[in-house]
């Protein structure tokens, strides 16, 4: 596809982490493109990750949860491609209280779907996660590939793989065009400070504890955000169709501790900072993505090391703490129960 041939994109979930990174991403990249973005902001959207183009006349919002046939309707209406972002995102929550998950990811999804083959849009690029397989031991060799069978063990995980399952469905029932990238943790800017990367970094700017999970020793793939967006682009301008490809990032294993102890360092905090809290419930012990398919067939590969996402990471929330602060106070209450309460 060429720059100045225009298409219209229909992104759900758009005013959260990764797709308002993906927003600004494709606006730069393909500037005539049509996009639309349906968001409900729920507590994890805001409109201020998305000022950059707020103005600009490729762009125009509609407020509405994709759970609702008709906004849907109304928002899917003459696409060509759906980039479908939306969905409730964190395991804690999902273990605090399941049902919203399966609300949103399982049933918001089939809803997508259904007026995505109305409108015969051209294909339907569902986000997923590579925590719909399962956990990996610690201390053993391999990794999740696309011929990893599903094995969700949270909540959170269960309501993807569901998700994940009704796309190949529709695809197979109905002819639907689709695509599924299953991706590893994401970091960067615009992430709500209640993840790992960014909650150490803004609890570190606050002087605060920064919270571990049990013993630390998590292992987790992580894709730097903009690689993540990169990787979309290659997919959705592919001849690739009803397949999958798994997106991940550095492959030298790393614990949820070092990542920590990497951030610490490099804001100059002690490691005495760090404060081991009762572990999540069910929590996966390790995740490994095997990203070698999407690399042979369409050329990609992550642009960062672990290192320098960070360390981009740590400057973007050092200079936007008018961004993370007031989401830090609303949300007072979730922190005091998840953390505090766990000593
Ligand atoms: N963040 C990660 O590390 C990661 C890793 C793997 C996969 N994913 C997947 O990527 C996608 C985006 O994740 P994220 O981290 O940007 O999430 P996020 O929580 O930051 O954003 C989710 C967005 O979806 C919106 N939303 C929630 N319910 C909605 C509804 N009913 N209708 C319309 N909009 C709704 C929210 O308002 C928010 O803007 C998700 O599908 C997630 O499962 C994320």
């Amino acid at each position: 596809m060429h720059p100045e041939h225009s298409i219209t994109l229909l992104i759900t979930g758009g005013a959260g982490f990764i797709g308002s990174n993906f927003i600004q991403y494709w606006h730069k990249k393909f500037p005539n493109d049509q996009i639309r973005n349906l968001d409900a902001l729920t507590y994890a959207g805001t409109l201020e990750n998305l000022k950059s183009v707020e103005n600009e006349s490729e762009y125009s919002f509609i407020k509405g949860s994709i759970t609702n046939q008709e906004v849907v309707d109304h928002a899917m209406a003459g696409v060509d491609i759906v980039v479908h972002f939306a969905a409730e995102t964190h395991v804690d929550r999902s273990i605090l209280d399941p049902q919203i998950f399966l609300k949103t990811n399982v049933i918001g999804t089939q809803v997508l779907l259904d007026a995505a083959l109305k409108s015969k849009v051209k294909r339907f690029h569902h986000i997923s996660t590579d925590e719909v397989f399962g956990t990996l031991e610690l201390g053993q060799p391999g990794k999740f590939s696309e011929k990893t069978p599903y094995n969700p063990r949270s909540p959170y995980a269960a309501s993807k793989a569901g998700s994940d399952h009704l796309v190949r469905a529709y695809g197979e029932t109905y002819g639907l065009p689709y695509t599924i990238s299953n991706c590893s943790n994401n970091y960067g800017p615009h992430q709500f400070p209640e993840k790992l990367v960014g909650l150490a970094i803004t609890n570190s700017i606050d002087g605060d504890k920064v919270p571990v999970y049990g013993d630390g020793l998590q292992v987790r793939d992580w894709l730097y955000v903009l690689d993540h967006c990169s990787a979309i682009e290659c997919i959705i301008l592919s001849d690739q169709l009803n397949t999958t490809f798994l997106v991940g990032g550095e492959t030298i294993e790393t614990t949820n501790l070092e990542v920590i102890k990497y951030i610490l360092k490099a804001m100059e905090i002690p490691e005495s900072n760090i404060e081991y809290v009762t572990d999540r419930a069910g929590h996966d012990r390790k995740y490994s993505v095997d990203w070698s398919h999407i690399n042979k067939t369409l050329g990609w590969k992550p642009s960062v090391t672990l290192q320098e996402g960070l360390n981009k990471t740590i400057e973007w929330y050092r200079a936007n703490e008018a961004w993370w602060r007031p989401l830090k106070e609303q949300n007072q209450a979730y922190f005091k129960t998840q953390y505090q309460d766990r000593k």
